[in-house]
C-alpha cells in the first residue's frame, strides 16, 4: 500500500511517503522543500511517484542529511531528470560514491539507492533567499548532518530527531555521538524541526533537549548498572522494550532497543570504540546486497 501526504508548513512544502509490500507502510520518510532546494529525496522503491511529485517546481540543488537509502534513495534520478546539483557533508559524498551493502529488509521497504557525485557542502547554501548552514552530527550515521536556516529558525534534522523516547537503533549507531551531536546543535536557536520521519514544527527545540536527556538518562542509568557490577546481559535484560520485538525480527537485529542499549554500555566501557553488538542472526554468513 502506497501513502503519500502532503506537507505544508508555510514556505516550506514537502511531502511523506510510505510504502508497505504487504498493506500499511511500517514507516514512512519526508523530504522537503523551499526555494528550488530540496531536503533528501525520500526511497527508490518510489522513484517513479517522487519524479511526478517534483515535476511543477523542479529542484535545482538536492542537501542530503545522510546515505541512508530513505533518504538518499532517489537523488541520482532527480539529478538526472532535473539536472539539480547534490550536496552533502564529505562523509556522505564519500559514502553516495562507494554505497556499502544493504540489508534484505532494507531492500523490501526502501530499495537501494544509486551511486551518485555529491558535492562537498562549503560554509553554507544560499538559495537566493534562504541560507542553509550544515552542521555535522554523527551518531545515527558517520555522514549525517542537518541544515540549519538560521533566520528563520528551522532545523532540517535528517534522522537527528525522531522521537523524543527513541525506541529503535541501527546497529552501528553510536549513542555517546548522537548526544554530543545534540548537544552541539542545541547551542543554534531554532524553533522548527523538519524531520526525515516525524516533523516537529512547534517547540522543535524542547523536544530535542527532550531528546537529549532521554539518551543521556539511558547512558547515565547503564553506567550506574556497569558500576554496580552487572553483566552486559543483565543490563540488556534489565531494559528490554517488547514493543520494538517486531521491528527487530523484521530487521533481523539490525535495528532493536536492544542496540541502543548496546551502545550505552559500550560508551562506558571504551569510550570512542564502537563494537558491533551480535544482534544480526545472519551477520556472520550474510553482509547485505548490492
Ligand atoms: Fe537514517
Amino acid at each position: 500500500m502506497i501513502k503519500i501526504k502532503k506537507l505544508e508548513f508555510g514556505e516550506v512544502k514537502g511531502y511523506m511517503i510510505g510504502k508497505g509490500p504487504v498493506g500499511p507502510p511500517l514507516m514512512s520518510v519526508a523530504f522537503y522543500m523551499i526555494d528550488g532546494v530540496l531536503i533528501d529525496t525520500g526511497f527508490s522503491r518510489m522513484e517513479k511517484i517522487v519524479l511526478e511529485l517534483l515535476e511543477k517546481k523542479p529542484p535545482h540543488t538536492i542537501l542530503l542529511t545522510h546515505f541512508h537509502e530513505d533518504h538518499s534513495g532517489n537523488a541520482a534520478a532527480i539529478k538526472k531528470r532535473y539536472n539539480a546539483k547534490i550536496c552533502g557533508s564529505l562523509p556522505t559524498a564519500r559514502l553516495m560514491a562507494a554505497l556499502p551493502k544493504i540489508l534484505p529488509y532494507e531492500h523490501l521497504i526502501w530499495g537501494r539507492a544509486s551511486e551518485s557525485d555529491v558535492d562537498p557542502v562549503a560554509e553554507s547554501i544560499n538559495s537566493g533567499r534562504y541560507c542553509f548552514t550544515p552542521i555535522y552530527t554523527p551518531g545515527h550515521s558517520a555522514d549525517h548532518t542537518v541544515y540549519l536556516e538560521k533566520e528563520h529558525g528551522w532545523l532540517f534534522s535528517g534522522d537527528l530527531y525522531i522521537a523524543e523516547k527513541i525506541k529503535f537503533f541501527r546497529s552501528d549507531e553510536r549513542i555517546e555521538d548522537q548526544i554530543d551531536s545534540i548537544k552541539k546543535v542545541l547551542e543554534h536557536d531554532f524553533d522548527a524541526i523538519f524531520c526525515g520521519h516525524r516533523p516537529c514544527l512547534e517547540n522543535g527545540k524542547a523536544s530535542l533537549k527532550s531528546k537529549l536527556a532521554f539518551l543521556e538518562d539511558i547512558r547515565g542509568n547503564v553506567g550506574k548498572m556497569l558500576e554496580k557490577g552487572y553483566a552486559e546481559n543483565q543490563i540488556i535484560k534489565s531494559f528490554q522494550n517488547s514493543s520494538a520485538r517486531h521491528i527487530k525480527l523484521l530487521t533481523m537485529g539490525n535495528v532493536s532497543f536492544r542496540n541502543m542499549i548496546y551502545s550505552a554500555i559500550n560508551s562506558c566501557v571504551s569510550p570512542g570504540s564502537h563494537r558491533s553488538p551480535n544482534d544480526n542472526v545472519l551477520y556472520p554468513f550474510f553482509s547485505g546486497w548490492k
